[in-house]
Parts: structure tokens; C-alpha cells; sequence
């Protein structure tokens, strides 16, 4: 008899009842934007966005409606201008490079290494052939680079880096929180994240000019005085005038079901890592199965599993997950001719200029990944190892 595992691995993780009352509380004042003109007391976001710094030990916390308008208005406020450069590494959602396609920049990529993380040679390479003045690190996945080596690289060739945090809220390397490492961090608060409101966006930095630009641009009208976490007046005085209202901000609602969620981040994380490294400890032991390497500086919060299925054509990958979505594990493939649910690779992004990545195309014509929602048990954590175990075993001749 096969393994089947009935939990749902779309379900999300219900924010707490506290979320819910203050939600309701809010709902019932009315109060849902969060420039109220009679004055910003107990503003949710305001307070989301000083906590949400004090979290990430930096100085200045922007909260916007998404994390793809986190990453476009980090981007734009760090100077970004239509026509720039933009290097991204090549594992990445498409929203990353939709953000710099929103900027009318040039998306330039860098290949990835069997770690899935960015290729520190190639990015040395693209920099300097390109000229480009501009890193989005996109933490995909939860993979974290070697941030001292690129911060390092950086440096030396001059090179503004704005990190793309959407996976990695409270991840480390070398015991530095991601979103520290850049000029500028750029978080998701979507369904699937660390923490769900449905949809929402931080940018946190240390950077007065790049915040005040951000806070302007994200649409505060002139109410920007409202943000806690902000530089002073004379820093927005140098800005007002000349940044456009993008209307990118959060609602207070977001706000407020956001805010309690926060103490819960490091027991959520905890959970993860463990549910992932369990079933990771059981898939590795299968034949056909290999795991990204995780170095001890890398701290991670792994929401999702990757994993690759060594020695399998696409076809036989593919059945594999065909078999297994039957018995309740949909595993997302990275190496589909066509891109499905939340998986998606260059080549599929007709919007950006086509660009050879012979290495990040042989690494994720393998890679397979699985939601992990926080609501699994102990047994369907074993179900769900079980099944994918049975689904490989199907492939073996
Ligand atoms: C790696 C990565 N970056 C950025 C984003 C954008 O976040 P949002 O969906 O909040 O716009 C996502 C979304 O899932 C993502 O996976």
C-alpha cells in the first residue's frame, strides 16, 4: 500500500488570534490608511516599521504593499535610473527581475553554483563587463551566498548591493542577519513567507537618504513625518519635490495583522528547520536524491525543501512528480519547459534580454522543491518523505 499524505501543502500559516483582534479593532475605527491628517498616534504601521528595524538592527524601516514593491522602491531610491545595469543572480523569482524591468533598467544575470547560491568569479566577470553599479542578491530559496565575500567585492569595485530578503527573515551568515549586508534589504510578508498578511513589503536600511526617498516615493504625501523609524526633516527637505508618489504603501490593516506576528519569528523558524532538516535527513538517504550543500556560516529559515534528482531525464523527473502529486506531494520542478506555480527560470522571462547561463541551466534542470507549511506534523513530515521515497522508487529500473 502506497503513502498518501492528506495535509494540503498550500496551506498557509493563520496569523494569531492576537493578529485577528487587532485587525477587528482596527476594522471597527475605520482607520485602515495609515496617514491619518489628525496626527499619527498608535499608527500600526509606523510602529510595524520601528520594530520591524529594532528586529533587523538597522536604523530605517519602510513598510510598502508588497515585496516586489520593496525591492522596486529600494532599488529606485538607491539610484537606480531606465537604462542602468542591474546584476541579479539567476535563481530568483520572477518578481526580482520584474522589478528591475519596472525601473526600465537592464537585468544583467550572474550564473549560480551547485549551491544555489550566486557564482562569486561570475559576478566578478558580469561586473566588470558590464559596468554595472548595482547588485540585487536575491536570497532564493533561502540559500545564502558567501555575503562576507560578496559584501567584500562590493566594495572593492564599487558596487551598491540591495538584497532581496523575501526568504531569508532571520536567516544568518557568520551570525549577520540578511537584509544587514546591502545598502538596503528588501522583505515579503506574502502568504508563504515568515510572516502572512496575504500581501506586504519592508525595506529596511541605514541609508537617511535612501529612506527618505523611499518613504516619498512609496506615496506619504506630505505626511511623511508620520514614519518612526525615518530620518529627520532636513534629510526629507534635500527630497520633497522631486520624488514621484508611486502608491506603494502599506495599509494599516496589513499593519496590524502583521505586529504580533513578529515575537513568533524565532519559534517559526525553529519549526522549519526542523521540518526541513527531517525530511531532508530521509530524502538524502535515497539514491537518486541530492542535497544543496548548506555551509556552518549559513543560519538558514527554510520555508521550502530543494532538493535534486540526480540522474533522471526530464521526462522521468517529471513522471516522478506526476506520481507523487497523485499521492498528495506536488513537487515544483525549476526545469520545466514551461513555468508552473511559483517556479520559473531566465529563459522564461521573454522581458529581459536573453543571456547564456550554461551552469544555472544545468543546475536547475534538476531542482525540485516542496512547500513546507508550518501546520505539518510529525507524521506527515514522515508521509511526505515516505511519498517522495516511493514516487523515486518508481524511476529505478
Ligand atoms: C525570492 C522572492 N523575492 C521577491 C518576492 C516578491 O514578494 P511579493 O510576492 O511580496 O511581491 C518573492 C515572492 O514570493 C520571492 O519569492
Amino acid at each position: 500500500m502506497r503513502a498518501k499524505l492528506e495535509f494540503d501543502l498550500a496551506t498557509p500559516e493563520a496569523p494569531p488570534a492576537t493578529s485577528v483582534q487587532a485587525a477587528l479593532k482596527l476594522l471597527k475605527s475605520g482607520f485602515l490608511f495609515r496617514y491619518a491628517e489628525m496626527g499619527s498616534e498608535g499608527n500600526e504601521a509606523a510602529l510595524l516599521e520601528q520594530e520591524f528595524a529594532t528586529l533587523l538592527a538597522r536604523k530605517y524601516c519602510i513598510a510598502v504593499n508588497s515585496g516586489g514593491s520593496a525591492i522596486f522602491l529600494a532599488l529606485k531610491a538607491a539610484g537606480v535610473q531606465p537604462g542602468d545595469k542591474v546584476l541579479l543572480n539567476a535563481f530568483t523569482l520572477a518578481p526580482v527581475p520584474g522589478a528591475i524591468e519596472h525601473l526600465n533598467a537592464e537585468a544583467v544575470l550572474v550564473e549560480i553554483n551547485q549551491r544555489l547560491v550566486i557564482d562569486i568569479d561570475d559576478l566578478r566577470k558580469k561586473a566588470e563587463s558590464s559596468g554595472a553599479k548595482y547588485l540585487l542578491m536575491s536570497h532564493m530559496r533561502g540559500h545564502v551566498a558567501d555575503m562576507e565575500a560578496v559584501s567584500a567585492l562590493c566594495e572593492n569595485i564599487g558596487i551598491k548591493m540591495i538584497e532581496d530578503c523575501a526568504h531569508t527573515m532571520g536567516a544568518t551568515w557568520n551570525g549577520v542577519q540578511t537584509g544587514n549586508f546591502g545598502i538596503a534589504g528588501a522583505f515579503s510578508s506574502q502568504s508563504y513567507k515568515q510572516f502572512n498578511t496575504g500581501e506586504g513589503g519592508l525595506i529596511v536600511t541605514d541609508d537617511e537618504d535612501l529612506a527618505a526617498r523611499a518613504i516619498l516615493m512609496s506615496g506619504s504625501y506630505m505626511l511623511y513625518a508620520q514614519h518612526s523609524a525615518a530620518p529627520p526633516e532636513a534629510v526629507f527637505a534635500r527630497w520633497k519635490g522631486t520624488c514621484a508618489n508611486h502608491s506603494m504603501r502599506m495599509s494599516a490593516l496589513v499593519a496590524a495583522i502583521l505586529r504580533p506576528q513578529l515575537p513568533l519569528l524565532p519559534t517559526r523558524n525553529a519549526r522549519w528547520r526542523w521540518l526541513h532538516d527531517r525530511i531532508a535527513a530521509r530524502l538524502k538517504t535515497h539514491q537518486l536524491v541530492r542535497l544543496p550543500e548548506r555551509p556552518p556560516e549559513e543560519d538558514y529559515t527554510p520555508t521550502s525543501l530543494q532538493f535534486f534528482m540526480e540522474g533522471l531525464s526530464q521526462s522521468q523527473i517529471e513522471a516522478v512528480i506526476a506520481d507523487s502529486t497523485r499521492h498528495g506531494v506536488p513537487i515544483k520542478f525549476f526545469g520545466g519547459d514551461v513555468p508552473t506555480g511559483f517556479t520559473s527560470r531566465a529563459p522564461h522571462w521573454a522581458y529581459i534580454a536573453p543571456q547564456p547561463l550554461p551552469r544555472s541551466e544545468t543546475v536547475l534542470a534538476t531542482l525540485c522543491d516542496i512547500r513546507l507549511p508550518l501546520g505539518l506534523s510529525e507524521t506527515d513530515a514522515d508521509t511526505l518523505a515516505q511519498v517522495v521515497i516511493e514516487s523515486l522508487n518508481e524511476a529505478l529500473p
